[in-house]
């Protein structure tokens, strides 16, 4: 029998305590077993006369994370009568703490969601800790689902039914100061604080015996006017479908069960929400997000290195030099985390711009809109703009980010290298040329690697570790560790033109300008890939990139893979036209609108005619395939290559570097759904394009055997 989890104690004589530590584990999670214990302590708890029963966790800034997801995986293929067992076990034994002849108190600190927000919610009553760490929310919508242990009855009975709706549907949390102001919790209090503060309010119910009158209100339908009902579920179903386009059906699923059950005494509501879970439950949408989860969770864990008794180098100070698009998202990076900073710009007025924008990225708010002004001053001190090399030689870690030339970095390298600290990692931000190319002529390539940031960086999660020939585990590791530290997610690749994802993106941005000479509309192909589910279009993309980047970057692939790059010569056009993208305010759209925004531009069509090659219609059928099969016969060559140690290395990165659609779970994940037969299928009409589009050793063989590229276990 494995060792439990809840351990029951008596604080006073006549109040129990349950506390959650699950052996053994980071977090606390709702696993079956642990369900079980939990059933046991209440049959006991029931006939014992008790003033009240506290709830706590024995793990500082943990409360309980959620259901066991890898309960939830082994489980996705069972039948519809199981799906709603599932969810009515749960209900049934959380409704208990809604029943029990005293009062029971939830006293959360640290992470509260999913599953643990629910049980928590079926107490009597919450307290939160002030702790920044406690967080309480319903994340099930980012897995496909919508909480199913009774959070959408009793989330619209507690804290009404516009903060549930807002809550469940967005699968936002929330901090424990939102919660209590929102009525989710009686009382928030330091942590120290917590569990004297538990028995008082145990010991004020006990008095006033409020908690009765709560539980009849909240086992009654929800009075609220119908007009209302109405007006909220227009706009809730309106920002729904703005934010979701109609790809992710859990949260407007959820949003028809809660205006629907709110109508319903609590008990048939519940059943209600069971039965309703049989429509996500297993779905291809939520077996895709449940791998995403898991990638994720893959990533936290992994240190970047197979060898063993490697450690990572502690990054205290760190440099960047280029301050242009990449170089001032990659210092606000830093800044934003306390990372002190110096950037420097071959430039003046390069630099004095990067600077501007690494501040105003630093203090971003979302909810202005725009740079926090006590925020920006907060941060300023951080960051450090100088045009002179002698400042570099205090940094930890120098990351360059100047133009994409490898000819120009090697000089630059040259030049810097000598002055830099003893034991101090040098790395580049290049999109395409090799590390091992680069590194060549340094002093110490073993302290050279390649960190690879992604466009826009605070918005993109992935860096790209990039191992050169000579790169030390020791490099490596303090590239992982840093990379965590600023909040994003490290995946070590092997050096090779493109590295991992510009190699499989490179092959996808081709193809849409081939279409695009072979007469298809720039709107036809955004369209299509759009409704594939990229957060932009392929072209775009040329923009935000940058046309003249594009242009050296498409050069290093097409000398790589000469046999299956096209070179296009739209870009060099583009570029003698001076339409760099986004930053010169005009590219393949223009931006010269007070937001910014794409727009058509008139003016286009003139600089691209002489490279349309023949007028021709084209379908979203017949874009698809053309844009994603080149994506995925390049990565089957990638896993040949042996670039990453895992085809899972592939989706993460497609998925948080590139915004590949997480409903579709990744490249590799979405052609294991469709398999690699089908997708030989798909092929064969497009092997009149060119060699581009000839099935590889990889795929071939897979077809034959029917197997899968998540084959290998995790
Ligand atoms: P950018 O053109 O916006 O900025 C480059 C900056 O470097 C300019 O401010 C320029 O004045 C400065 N610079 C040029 N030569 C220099 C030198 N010798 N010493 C000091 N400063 C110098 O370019 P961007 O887009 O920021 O790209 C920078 C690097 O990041 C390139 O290697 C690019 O391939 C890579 N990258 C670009 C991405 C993108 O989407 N733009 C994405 C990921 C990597």
């Amino acid at each position: 029998m494995s060792a439990q989890t809840i351990q029951l104690s008596m604080p006073e004589p006549d109040i129990a305590l349950l506390t959650f530590d699950t052996p053994d584990k980071g977090a606390n999670v709702l696993s079956r077993s642990v369900l079980d214990e939990l059933s046991t302590h209440l049959d006991e708890l029931e006939k014992q006369e008790l003033a009240g029963l506290i709830i706590i966790s024995g793990k500082p800034g943990i409360f309980i994370a959620g259901a066991d997801l890898r309960e939830f995986v082994e489980s996705l293929d069972v039948d519809e009568e199981h799906v709603v067992a599932l969810c009515r076990r749960g209900q049934d034994l959380f409704a208990r703490l809604s029943k029990t002849p005293f009062v029971t108190v939830a006293a959360i600190d640290g992470i509260c969601v999913g599953g643990g927000a629910e049980f928590a919610s079926w107490c009597d009553r919450r307290i939160m800790s002030d702790n920044p760490k406690t967080e309480f929310g319903f994340p099930e919508v980012k897995l496909g689902l919508f909480p199913g242990w009774g959070g959408t009855v009793r989330g619209p009975r507690i804290v009404g039914l516009a903060n549930a709706v807002e809550m469940i549907t967005s699968g936002e949390s929330i901090d424990g100061r939102a919660a209590f102001d929102m009525g989710w919790a009686a009382d928030i209090v330091s942590v120290e604080q917590l569990m004297s503060a538990a028995i008082n309010l145990v010991r004020s119910e006990q008095t006033h015996q409020d908690y009765l009158d709560d539980r009849k209100v909240w086992s009654q339908p929800i009075e609220i006017p119908e007009t209302e009902l109405g007006f909220l579920g227009v706009t809730a179903s309106a920002l729904i479908g703005q934010q979701t386009k109609g790809q992710y059906p859990a949260p407007q699923a959820a949003l028809e069960l809660m205006l629907e059950s709110s109508m319903a005494s609590a008990e048939p509501a519940c059943q209600m929400e069971a039965e309703r879970m049989v429509k996500l439950f297993g779905t291809p949408v939520n077996a895709s997000l449940l791998n995403v989860f898991f990638l994720t969770d893959r990533n936290k864990k992994d240190s970047g290195i197979e060898r063993s008794g490697v450690s990572s180098r502690k990054v205290n100070r760190v440099a960047v030099i280029g301050s242009g698009i990449m170089g001032s998202g990659i210092s606000a990076a830093n800044i934003k985390r306390g990372i002190p900073l110096t950037l420097t710009d071959a430039a003046h007025d390069a630099l004095a711009r990067g600077g501007r924008t690494t501040l105003e990225e630093a203090a971003f708010d979302r909810k202005l809109k725009g740079p926090n002004v006590e925020r920006t001053l907060e941060l300023a001190p951080l960051l450090n703009l100088t045009t002179s090399d002698s400042e570099l030689a205090e940094n930890d870690l120098v990351i360059e980010a100047i133009v994409e030339n490898g000819d120009v970095k090697k000089k630059l390298f040259a030049r810097i290298e000598p002055l830099l600290a003893p034991g101090a990692i040098l790395a580049s931000n290049t999109s395409t040329i090799p590390i091992t190319q680069l590194a060549t002529g340094l002093a110490h390539p073993e302290r050279f690697c390649g960190i690879h940031f992604f466009n826009p960086v605070r918005r993109m999660k992935l860096v790209e570790v990039i191992r050169g020939e000579q790169t030390a585990d020791e490099t490596i590791a303090t590239a992982v560790a840093y990379a965590k530290r600023i909040g994003k997610m490290p995946v070590v690749v092997n050096d090779g033109p493109g590295f991992l994802v510009n190699r499989l993106l490179l092959p996808y941005m081709n193809e849409a300008l081939e279409l695009l000479s072979e007469g298809a509309e720039i709107k036809a192909i955004e369209r299509a890939a759009k409704a594939f589910g990229m957060p932009m279009g392929p072209i775009e993309l040329y923009d935000l990139a940058g046309l003249d980047t594009a242009v050296y970057a498409g050069r290093t692939m097409w000398e790589a893979f000469p046999e299956r790059i096209v070179a296009s010569p739209l870009l060099p056009a583009m570029v003698k036209a001076k339409r760099l993208g986004r930053k010169t305010g005009v590219g393949f759209y223009s931006y010269q609108n007070r937001k910014q925004r794409p727009e058509p531009d008139p003016s286009l069509a003139q600089v691209i005619a002489p490279y349309i090659r023949q007028q021709g219609e084209f379908t979203g059928e017949q874009i698809t395939p053309r844009l994603f099969l080149p994506m995925l016969l390049e990565a089957t060559r990638v896993l040949e290559d042996k670039i990453v140690r895992d085809p899972r290395d592939i989706d993460l990165s497609l998925i948080f570097g590139l915004g590949f659609p997480p409903f579709k779970g990744g490249l590799m994940f979405w052609a294991d759904t469709v398999g690699a037969a089908t997708i030989l299928e798909m092929l064969k009409p497009l092997q009149e394009v060119g060699p581009r589009m000839e099935p590889t050793a990889l795929l071939t063989e897979m077809a034959a055997s029917g197997s899968k590229f998540y084959s290998a276990a995790a």
